[in-house]
């Protein structure tokens, strides 16, 4: 039903409607050029063409970060996170990297959540990481350490 694949160009519009919704931005469009221009992967979630969720890789040396992640409003709780998740992951393994390192706003308890019970932990925190001056607190997923 859904499909996990890479992104292509037709898909930028899905991208920045959910973005702007997730992440209240103020400009999807520029969020989306640093994806593209940084990023080593933007994995989405498809249904019928229409894409519902995305996640954005970024290589770091011998480690990997999440740049971005988030699903459709309408769309959450479907498990449609843990496939895109699980394909970072599964990708980041075949490319020998040692951790998957994450930002996440020390207000934003639900997806903290979701990471702990997929074997992130908090290791530091990052004081006035976001535009607004929120903290973010810096997750990671030891690659060979932690069994999905
Ligand atoms: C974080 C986020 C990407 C997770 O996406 P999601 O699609 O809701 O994630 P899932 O559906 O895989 O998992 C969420 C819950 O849904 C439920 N779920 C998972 N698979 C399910 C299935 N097949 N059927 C029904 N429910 C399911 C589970 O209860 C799961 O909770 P768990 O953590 O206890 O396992 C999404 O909540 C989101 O976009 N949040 C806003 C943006 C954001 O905060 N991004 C992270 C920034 S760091």
């Amino acid at each position: 039903m859904y499909c996990i694949r890479d992104c292509s160009l037709s898909d930028f519009a899905d991208i920045i409607e959910i973005d702007r919704e997730a992440f209240n931005s103020t400009n999807p469009t520029f969020d989306l050029f640093v994806y593209v221009t940084y990023g080593s992967d933007i994995i989405v979630a498809d249904i019928g063409r229409k894409v519902i969720g995305y996640l954005v890789l970024m290589d770091s040396g011998k480690d990997a970060k999440i740049m971005s992640f988030a699903v459709k409003k309408e769309f959450r709780n479907r498990g449609i996170g843990s496939m895109l998740m699980d394909e970072a992951i599964k990708r980041c393994r075949e490319r020998g990297k040692g951790r998957l390192l994450l930002e996440v706003r020390v207000s934003n308890i639900s997806a903290q959540e979701f990471y702990k019970k997929r074997g992130f932990k908090i290791i530091d925190t990052i004081p006035s990481y976001y535009s607004d001056g929120e903290d973010a607190y810096l997750m990671c997923l030891d690659l060979w350490r932690e069994q999905f």
